[in-house]
């Protein structure tokens, strides 16, 4: 029986194994170490994780992503409502009877409402069968980590979702708690004497976490800790977004904010992009028929990012 430890993820979960004295993110069938948060009915099928994200832009309606972000919410509440009407979701966002939220999907031949503790159970069945191919054999206990703002019901349906995927929680870590604990498994060479103090920033998909750690030899302590539970990094995404709507309106004649699948498509090139620029100070971006057969291309640079 292996124990493992999820990062349940906005955009991308991953999954780790505890072994050999260490800790082993597990690679998916794709030799990826994150599995995209993500499922989509197709026809008669369900794909999960990387399959799931290929049919992000050609099947969007049904393909459901960012499901942290409705994950034990209530309908009506200003976060879900605000990314609604942001356009974060290409599918559709329904009410339950409970007020909780749902999304719909077409789904062997009929429109069916799924609640998102069922969505996320088939992500978590996925990673978990993810990590049980690499183990060989099945996963026991469950650790897995959550913002720290995280209220009790949003704690309470991820775990409701684990019990439907067949895993045993032992227990949700808070992400900061999480990234100081890896801190300080691999670091051996704090003082004996004097406390060592972290600061730990997380920059998320849609959220901001910020802690202050103390370490010690043999223990650590959060002293303080913030957030920002609506600003990420796909925040920034959506300005790349803009700017470059401006740029093919003025240069292409083409208006990607009237397509919903030239945007997603925008969206992904843009989220390539950003992760080009941290490594790099300048790179193209490239998308083929973006929309009425057109191709765009433009340079962006690092600075004009920041
Ligand atoms: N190397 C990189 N350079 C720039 N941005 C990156 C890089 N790697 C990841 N990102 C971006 O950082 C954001 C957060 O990535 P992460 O994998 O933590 O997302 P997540 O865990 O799904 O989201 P969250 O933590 O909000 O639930 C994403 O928008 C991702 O595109
Ligand atoms: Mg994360």
């Amino acid at each position: 029986m292996a124990v493992v430890g999820i990062d349940f993820g906005n955009l991308y979960s991953k999954i780790a194994l505890t072994r050999r004295g260490g800790v082993d993110v597990v690679a998916n069938e794709t030799s990826n170490r994150q599995t995209p948060s993500v499922v989509s009915f197709d026809g008669k099928e369900r794909a999960i994780g990387e399959p799931a994200m290929n049919l992000f832009v050609r099947n969007s309606k049904n393909t459901i992503s960012q499901i942290k972000r409705l994950i034990g919410r209530k309908f009506k509440e200003d976060d879900v409502q605000n990314d609604i009407k942001k356009g974060y979701f290409p599918f559709n966002v329904v009410e339950m009877e409970d007020g909780g939220v749902g999304v719909t999907a077409f789904y062997n031949g009929e429109q069916v409402t799924f609640s998102i503790v069922q969505i996320l159970a088939m992500i978590f069945q996925k990673l978990k069968l993810t990590a049980e191919m690499e183990a060989k054999t099945k996963v026991a206990d469950v650790v897995v980590s959550v913002p720290s703002f995280f209220t009790v019901d949003q704690r309470r349906a991820i775990l409701e979702a684990g019990e439907i995927a067949g895993m045993r929680f032992n227990r949700l870590l808070n992400e900061t708690t999480a990234i100081a604990l890896n801190h300080g498994f691999y670091k051996t060479d704090f003082s004996e004497t004097e406390p060592t103090y972290v600061a730990f920033v997380d920059v998320g998909h849609a959220h901001t976490q910020a802690s202050i750690v103390q370490f010690n030899k043999d223990k650590l302590t959060v002293l303080a800790h913030s957030w920002d539970r609506n600003t990420g990094a796909r925040d920034l995404d959506e300005a790349l977004a803009e700017h470059f709507a401006a740029e093919f309106k003025e240069k292409n004649h083409i208006d990607i904010y009237a397509n919903k699948k030239a945007i997603l498509r925008l969206r992904q090139a843009i989220e390539k992009v950003r992760k080009v620029l941290s490594a790099n100070p300048e790179t193209s971006l490239n998308v083929e028929c973006i929309m009425d057969d057109v191709d765009v291309r433009a340079m962006v640079s690092r600075a004009q990012m920041e």
